[in-house]
């Protein structure tokens, strides 16, 4: 660990690669309003453009994408008076950053990842240079705040893993104790939100089956109508967690549940042990329907006034430019680059 006192700081992201499901509001952005609130931490929130075109984007969905995004966080709680609300693309000490850590990283670790393994399948010869140099760009993003704190969904762990490496690697390298080992912040009941359809599979906007998950635009009928038909078993609902385990679909529903409440599995189930799914599911959409659609209602609202998301982004931008710049100043002195 490092010696260096750091300011506790709070950095985390998502692509705006179009559509956010119910894993990453559950995963990500509800854990982000939380880290916010809690007044313990500086919070610094981003829309990762550059890492969504490592596959290809329409340049106009993009923009879109990246707006409706920042309209997600803020009607989720993000507040821009109390967060930095960024676009990546809008802070350049980003992939300057990036760029020093694709020189640190070794070939070996990024060819573990395992996420770069599943994008890629077998056609790993033909996708983007940029998909293979992803982790670096993400471990830019973190340490060029210093952050301290990286809340993610469980999915992210590995390139956290990589984050602590190549600090560790750059402190090493150049005999500084410059960027501090980050800690991964997975916690809660819903670090992997699985699909509706198969609750061995994780909850993804790839998925083709849009039944497979909720989606944060998605109304309420909709929404009511996605839980009411997710797949379950025929047995009755336990009365304590360990009666979850092998119950893929019926730990996933009891899981959103906790999550969207904010209880623990175990109080969950002191409600609902010993219900069928015919009785459980009507209730848990219910639940759904009074968190989420207030937030799909307050996204249309914001996406009415683009200008607006626009204006609060560059707002974050120069905020988060006076904490990025000095410190990639410092990182180009440290390599010994001449300014
Ligand atoms: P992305 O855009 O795939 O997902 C954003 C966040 O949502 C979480 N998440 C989930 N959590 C629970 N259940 C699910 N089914 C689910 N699906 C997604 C993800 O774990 C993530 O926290 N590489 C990142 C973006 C990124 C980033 C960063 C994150 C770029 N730079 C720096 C943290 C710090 C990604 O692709 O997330």
């Amino acid at each position: 660990m490092s010696e260096q006192q750091f300011t506790p700081r709070v950095f985390s992201g998502i692509q705006p690669s179009g559509g956010l499901t119910l894993g990453n509001y559950l995963g990500a952005i509800k854990r982000f309003v939380d880290m916010q609130n809690e007044g313990s931490f500086e919070t610094v929130y981003c829309m990762v453009d550059l890492h969504a075109i490592t596959t290809w984007q329409d340049p106009k969905d993009l923009a879109h994408n990246t707006r409706e995004l920042a309209a997600g966080f803020i009607a989720s709680g993000i507040s821009p008076e109390k967060s930095i609300l960024i676009n990546q693309s809008q802070v350049p000490e980003h992939a300057q950053l990036a760029w020093i850590f694709n020189c640190v990283a070794r070939m070996g670790w990024m060819q573990r990842m395992t996420q770069f393994k599943d994008k890629a399948g077998k056609n790993a010869q033909n996708v983007s240079l940029g998909l293979f140099g992803y982790p670096a760009l993400m471990a830019a993003d973190i340490l060029i705040y210093h952050a301290t704190h990286v809340p993610v969904g469980d999915d992210q762990k590995q390139h956290l893993e990589l984050t602590r490496d190549i600090a560790i690697k750059f402190n090493h390298d150049f005999g500084v104790d410059f960027f501090p080992v980050i800690e991964p912040v997975i916690e809660g009941a819903a670090t992997r939100v699985m699909s509706l359809r198969d609750g061995t599979k994780k909850m993804s906007k790839s998925d083709p089956s849009d039944a497979s998950r909720i989606n944060m635009t998605d109304d309420a009928d909709t929404i009511a109508k996605k839980i009411r038909k997710a797949k379950t078993d025929p047995d009755a609902l336990p009365s304590e967690a360990a009666g979850l385990e092998d119950r893929p679909d019926a730990r996933n529903l009891v899981n959103i549940w906790a999550a969207l409440a904010d209880i623990s599995v175990d109080d969950v189930l002191k409600e609902v042990g010993g219900l069928q799914f015919g009785a459980f599911k009507p209730m848990l959409a219910d639940l759904a329907v009074e968190k989420l659609a207030p937030i799909a209602g307050e996204m249309a609202r914001l996406m009415a006034d683009p200008a607006e998301i626009d204006r609060i982004l560059a707002h974050g931008a120069g905020q988060a430019r006076e904490i990025t710049a000095p410190i990639l100043a410092k990182t180009y002195e440290i390599v010994g680059m001449v300014k």
